[in-house]
């Protein structure tokens, strides 16, 4: 229950393009092969912003989902969900609502750059407020350790500790729990119950971090301890009560460097990108006809690539030998710039070539997207639900 368990959620607004590719896809399908991976659908969360546009959301869900397959993730080795189709996190959210201080979130700095960024909307609403608490609640049930995000997401990954560690602070404290924690160390057995006393020790009365880590991995090795032991285990190490909840970290993505069509970074708001799944023609012309040099208005005009928006292409898409050939041709007008912008056009086609062969599967056969998503939601359930007993537990709301 302990090991690394990866869990990112994506936001259905719209279609994907290539700079979700390069800066979050790529990551996801990578990591799949090295990690436990959950990967879901944030429909609610859209909703916290486009309420009024329902029908967006939910053409989108799909195309994204159809997006994620084409650009690799693989159903057999993560798991693929919509956040609404497992409304515990509803249920989740609620329930930590109930211990979250306003100020919490007002602080939370998404909070008014967003309000301020998107005039246009009224977002003075609970929901969206809310917005960090929900995430939190995403990621807390399903004990995630590591969470793939950007820059801006940190601070709710912050704020998602904080509110773990003042549910464990309220709810860890069950009666007895020195005893039944020392009881739980006499499960380990002779040599391992010795060797995680003195880690606890070296941790608590040295600040010994290594120790820490040493004692974790030492419980985390233990198959046939019960639940409630591991957690009063994991707790009792660092003080405190019972570990309920357990703290995620932030897995920083590199942020995603690619360029739109006009140079600027490539996203929906510039009106600049190129969808994952764009039709040929229509990637060959956006790109032809995208600007370049400003200063090159003749064949004859030198150019300078570092004033060209299909310079900062050839850097994301051409290897060294083209790249020369780019600089050289432009600087001394060698080279037009059409004919500048063929390798770019053939490697962008040629990457999404994998992509748009994949996805037309999809599209031919519907049902086996709403299959996956089917399976994905019903592990997910299973994984959360095991969450909310403990936590309905502990909050003094089970009634059996
Ligand atoms: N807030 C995230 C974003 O805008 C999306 C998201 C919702 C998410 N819940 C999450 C990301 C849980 C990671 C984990 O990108
Ligand atoms: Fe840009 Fe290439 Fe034209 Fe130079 S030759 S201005 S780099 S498109």
């Amino acid at each position: 229950m302990f090991a690394d368990r990866v869990l990112s959620g994506m936001r259905p607004t719209g279609g994907l393009h290539l700079g979700h590719y390069h800066g979050v896809l790529k990551n996801w399908v990578q990591m799949q092969n090295e990690y436990e991976c959950l990967f879901f659908v944030a429909d609610w969360h859209a909703l916290t912003t486009h309420y009024d546009t329902p029908q967006l959301i939910e053409q989108s869900v799909w195309d994204m989902v159809v997006d994620w397959l084409a650009a690799g993730v693989n159903p057999a080795r993560a798991t693929l969900f919509i956040q609404s189709r497992v409304p515990e996190h509803a249920e989740l959210h609620l329930l930590l609502s109930m211990i979250t201080p306003l100020g919490w979130l007002e602080r939370v700095p998404t909070y008014k750059d967003q309000q301020e960024k998107l005039t246009e909307k009224d977002l003075s609403t609970y929901g969206f407020l809310g917005y960090p608490l929900l995430q939190s609640a995403d990621i807390l049930i399903y004990r995630a350790t590591q969470v793939p995000v950007g820059e801006d997401q940190v601070p709710h990954i912050e704020f998602t500790r904080e509110i773990a560690r003042r549910f464990n602070h309220i709810y860890g404290r069950e009666a007895g729990f020195e005893d039944k924690a020392e009881a739980a160390v006499k499960k380990l057995g002779g040599k391992k119950a010795k060797l995680y006393h003195e880690l606890r020790i070296r941790f608590q009365e040295q600040g010994d971090d290594e120790a820490l880590e040493s004692a974790k991995s030492l419980l985390d090795e233990q198959q046939s301890l019960s639940h409630g032991d591991r957690e009063r285990l994991f707790g009792y190490l660092e003080g405190g009560g019972k570990m309920i909840l357990s703290e995620p970290h932030a897995m920083l993505t590199a942020a995603s460097k690619m360029p739109g069509l006009d140079g600027q970074k490539m996203s929906k708001s510039y009106n600049n990108t190129i969808s994952l799944r764009e039709d040929e023609a229509s990637v060959s012309k956006k790109i032809r006809t995208m600007p370049t040099d400003p200063a090159r208005i003749r064949r004859t005009d030198v150019g300078d690539p570092d004033k060209c928006p299909v310079w900062q292409l050839h850097k994301v898409y051409s290897n060294e030998q083209i790249k020369q050939w780019v600089m050289k041709g432009c600087k001394s007008a060698g080279i037009g710039c059409i004919e500048c912008k063929q390798p770019v056009i053939d490697a962008v086609l040629e990457e999404q070539r994998p992509m748009r062969e994949r996805a037309q599967l999809y599209l031919d056969d519907p049902a086996l997207v709403r299959n996956i998503i089917a399976d994905g939601c019903e592990k997910a359930r299973k994984l959360a639900s095991e969450t909310m007993r403990d936590v309905r537990e502990v909050m003094g709301i089970s009634y059996t």
